[in-house]
């Protein structure tokens, strides 16, 4: 199955290097096309090309860039998917009409192959199958009705920035405390790795994680006490709502 890419940025680098087999290419003249398949194998070419040579033709353009590239590339492609955030079901169509089209966000673990990707449930039949297979190979993937796909969105597509942000801010207050920048980073991201290993053979049990660590009265329990004063629930709830309400 070959798989084709307009876009060979962040999210398409991220895919390429997941799926880690040759792919058609394309970018808006930055050279990054060629920069991906010169690592991967394939071929970077024009948008009508990779649209025209491509089984499974992958949008990852900005998305304001929706109606520009489909004036090249429609009317090659059968079966478009877009990874483009905010961009809804009816408008890909629209854009590609003639075309199967699927709405799929991933996230850019996908590249070490632990992503999760939002699939928008639409009218699907023939290639579903194979675009899901695709993006099974790189993680989880996760089918949401369209009303839900921000908040989806959010949860995935966004978390990495934002669990990359909590991250930062642990690691920033150790150093404070007299941590080397290195042994800040050691502990803390080896600890979100490990405690999301741990979450989910705990079948995903956040309460029940919180409480093994907890004595009562203890510091973890302090430190609990001093996130919720500080509005760590209000502060994710308002970027959640900042996403999806978009
Ligand atoms: N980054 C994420 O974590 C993430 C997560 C979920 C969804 N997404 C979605 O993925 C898409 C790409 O995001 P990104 O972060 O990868 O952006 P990016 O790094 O800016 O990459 C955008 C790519 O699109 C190319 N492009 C621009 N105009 C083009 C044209 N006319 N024809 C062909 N290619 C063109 C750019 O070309 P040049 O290289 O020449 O500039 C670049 O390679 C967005 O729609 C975003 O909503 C991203």
């Amino acid at each position: 199955m070959q798989i084709g890419l307009i876009g060979a940025g962040n999210m398409a680098g991220a895919l390429a290097r997941g799926w880690g087999r040759p792919v058609l290419a394309s970018d808006g003249g930055s050279g990054r096309a060629r920069r991906l398949v010169e690592q991967l194998g394939g071929e970077a070419l024009s948008n009508a090309e990779v649209a025209e040579r491509a089984d499974i033709l992958i949008l990852a353009h900005k998305p304001y860039q929706l109606e520009a590239v489909a004036e090249q590339a429609r009317g090659h492609a059968k079966t478009v998917v877009s990874v483009l955030g905010g961009t809804s079901t009816e408008t890909l169509q629209a854009a590609y009409p003639g075309a199967e089209v699927f709405v799929m966000i991933p996230n850019t673990p996908v590249e070490v192959r632990r992503g999760v990707t939002v699939h928008v449930e639409g009218p699907h039949s023939g290639a579903r199958n194979e675009v899901l297979g695709l993006f099974r190979e790189l993680g989880v993937v996760v089918s949401v009705p369209e009303h839900l796909a921000g908040a989806a969105t959010a949860l995935s597509g966004c978390a990495p920035a934002f669990l990359a942000l909590v991250a930062e801010a642990e690691i920033d207050a150790g150093i404070r405390h007299g941590l080397k920048p290195w042994d800040a980073e050691n502990l803390v991201i080896e600890t979100l790795a490990g405690t999301a290993e741990l979450l989910l053979l705990r079948d995903r049990d956040t309460l029940a994680l919180r409480r093994e660590v907890t004595s009562p009265g203890g510091s973890t329990a302090r430190g609990l006490a001093a996130l919720e004063q500080g509005g760590v629930r209000d502060a994710f709830a308002k970027a959640v709502d900042a996403v999806a309400n978009k």
